[in-house]
């Protein structure tokens, strides 16, 4: 039996804890009330989720004496909107939900972060509790306390900094991920130990099929990935500068997202994140910062397990280089030329980069596209 980690996100006075084990839903209502004991709940989920494991959490709730209700969003990106907000907190005022309650989101980075949103507005903020259900959401979007809905103008444009009071990542749940979405969360695992925990890397290459079929290794993959963010977090909140760092791969990754016009049937986040760390570790070795070695070591190992590593995984929709450079400027700010850009000196070692020529990006992609 997998035993339960506590991983503490250190921020002063809105520090908090991610509990990670196995089957934790049906503890989630005690633990709510150890540190919320007179909370109200609104529990904010997707019908994917409500479908398969809300039953579980409602009864935790009823067994510890919480009040709560549900409110269920379609599932999706396409969730993250300003419709959906209103519905939410439309639906907390109508509760009554007061400073001293809770808004509890229950579901992937979707529900997350606009579920998170929704908390730091509602009267000012109400207490936030986050019970993350896929891979990406536990390793990643469910820490840090980065919220967002998206504006028509592009992601993530509208949000807050709006730290949880707790984080209950029970490791059972993802069971019922589909296989594609818990390999794309797997990449922001592996991105964890390509920025700083070569160790943590050569781990994860031995331990693939453990961390699939559950257990002690999935509880351990899961909270070192968690601990190696709330470190990150805890040096820089606001992403002055180190916090840029978990944007490894992000850029040429968003890039290729954008040309797939975001549609899930084509590239999932994780998917763009797998061929962006592979371009970022390959751009470097062409600056002469790293060896090919490692753009080799890692391309193998994304693809064994099973994740797209190669931008011909999207050849029918990728017109040029410039195409992508568009997207690349989109996401970045660029200045005189020059980009900011996740570059690496080889596994483990990950660097902010301020002045990437942006003439050196679009020749590196040219040749990449085959000319
Ligand atoms: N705030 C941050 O720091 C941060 C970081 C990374 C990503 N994000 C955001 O996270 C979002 C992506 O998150 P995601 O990949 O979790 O997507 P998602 O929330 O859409 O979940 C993916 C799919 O899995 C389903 N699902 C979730 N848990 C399940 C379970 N246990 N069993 C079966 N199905 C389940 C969902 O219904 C959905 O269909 C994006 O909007 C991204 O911008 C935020
Ligand atoms: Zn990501």
């Amino acid at each position: 039996m997998s035993t339960t980690q506590t991983v503490r996100v250190d921020l002063a006075e809105r520090s908090y804890d991610i509990v990670i084990g196995p089957q934790l839903l049906a503890s989630a209502g005690e633990r709510i009330k150890a540190i919320l004991p007179k909370a109200k709940c609104a529990i904010v989920t997707d019908e994917n989720v409500a479908a398969i494991h809300l039953d579980t959490l409602m009864s935790s709730f009823k067994s510890s004496g919480i009040e709560a209700e549900t409110i269920v969003m379609p599932a999706g990106e396409s969730t993250k909107s300003y419709a959906h907000l209103e519905q939410i907190v439309e639906a907390a005022i109508a509760m009554r939900l007061e400073r001293g309650d809770a808004i509890v989101a229950f579901g992937g980075g979707v529900i997350g972060d606009l579920t998170g949103f929704a908390a730091a507005i509602v009267r000012r903020g109400v207490n936030f509790v986050q019970i993350p259900t896929s891979l990406l959401a536990q390793v990643d979007s469910s820490v840090g306390g980065k919220t967002a809905i998206n504006s028509p103008q592009g992601k993530n444009l509208v949000g807050a900094f709006y730290q949880p009071k707790l984080v209950i990542a029970d490791t059972s749940v993802l069971d019922t991920l589909t296989e594609r979405e818990f390999r794309a969360g797997f990449a922001e695992v592996i991105k964890y130990g390509l920025i700083n925990d070569a160790e943590f890397y050569n781990w994860l290459e031995l331990n693939w099929s453990e961390i699939r079929n559950g257990g002690e290794a999935r509880v351990h993959a899961i909270a070192t990935s968690c601990r190696a963010k709330a470190a990150i977090v805890t040096r820089d909140e606001f992403e002055a500068g180190e916090r840029a760092l978990l944007n490894l791969g992000h850029t040429f990754g968003h890039a290729l997202e954008g040309i797939a016009q975001y549609k899930s049937d084509i590239l999932v986040h994780g998917e763009g994140v797998a061929i962006g760390m592979v371009l970022a570790h390959a751009f470097s070795a062409r600056m002469n910062q790293s060896s090919t070695d490692d753009t080799r070591r890692i391309t193998n190992y994304l693809k064994s397990v099973g994740l797209p590593t190669d931008i011909s995984y999207l050849k029918d929709h990728i017109k040029s280089a410039d195409q992508m450079m568009e997207f690349i400027a989109q996401d970045k700010k660029v200045s005189r030329g020059d980009l900011t850009f996740i570059l690496t000196h080889g596994i483990g070692k990950a660097f902010v980069s301020k002045d990437v020529p942006a003439s050196e990006v679009h020749a590196f992609l040219s040749e990449a596209l085959g000319g």
